[in-house]
């Protein structure tokens, strides 16, 4: 399935404004445009003059975002990895990821987030032979954990959790940033990336084909989650993440798998310098 690009050029301009918590008058007063041009940018009517003045006035990667306005730009398919594994649910009219990664050796599994629903997870674990080890939470939000329980249940598998992460309703243990796990001939490490959620993590794995990094909503092809806690904070765990080798595939929590060096030119919340 080619899973849509999460979000569209006026998501991405909905996000910069409100987490840079500038009003629609101010940005109007800046750009010269007046509030109803920028209203109608931010419903998604695209008019490439307004929406380049905007981008710039926001900070924003301006090429990156018109190319998504005009549909242009669609992340590289990334050839099948071993072991790897993207299951996608439904979320209202979008899609939410889930990762499961096995060891081609010894066939443990560990998985990423469960989506919204934990039966195709559990059909994939059953239908291979897999076994689940470990669950990482990428973060707390619901429609990413939905099911967490009963896959819990069902596969005696432990969740792991970073410590500064608001609570989730069933048991974890609680990690830090450095924490550093080993799966067959997997290793998997974990770093903060806070901003859309207080304790969002990022989590590494090696050991694969293509090194990976399990991003939750700290990144989406071309944007990133909604800078709920802190923008400042978002854009540090964007660039963090874009401090890997360009060739790592960025596997987020919506939307389809990029890369880090397809982001670093394509992500409109990227900025160099
Ligand atoms: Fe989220």
């Amino acid at each position: 399935m080619k899973l849509p690009v999460e979000d569209d050029f006026n998501d991405v301009l909905g996000k910069a404004q409100k987490g840079q918590g500038i009003s629609t008058e101010v940005l109007a007063e800046t750009t010269g445009l007046s509030e109803e041009s920028i209203r109608k940018a931010r419903r998604g009517e695209f008019e490439p003059s307004d929406v380049a003045i905007l981008g710039q006035a926001l900070g924003l990667n301006v090429e990156a975002l018109l190319a998504i306005g005009r549909n242009e730009w669609y992340p590289e398919e990334q050839k099948a990895i071993e072991g790897f594994e993207l299951i996608a649910t439904r979320f209202y009219d979008m899609y939410v990821n889930a990762y499961l990664i096995s060891d081609p050796a010894t066939r443990e599994t560990i998985a990423f987030d469960t989506g919204t629903d934990p039966e195709p997870i559990l059909e994939s674990l059953f239908k291979r032979g897999l076994t689940l080890k470990t669950l990482f939470v990428t973060h707390s939000h619901g429609d990413h954990i939905e099911g967490a329980d009963l896959i819990l249940e069902k596969t005696g598998a432990s969740a792991v959790i970073s410590r500064i992460e608001p609570e989730v309703p069933f048991a974890t243990e609680k990690i830090d940033e450095g924490y550093v796990a080993r799966i067959g001939s997997l290793s998997v490490e974990m770093f903060n990336t806070p901003g859309h959620t207080k304790g969002g993590s990022t989590f590494l794995v090696t050991g694969l084909s293509r090194t990976v990094a399990l991003v939750g909503d700290a990144i989406f092809a071309g944007s990133m989650g909604g800078a709920n806690v802190s923008y400042e904070q978002s854009l540090a765990g964007l660039t963090k993440i874009l401090s890997l080798p360009d060739d790592t595939v960025i596997a987020s929590g919506h939307g389809p798998l990029t890369t880090v060096g397809q982001e670093k030119e394509m992500n409109c919340f990227y900025r160099v310098g």
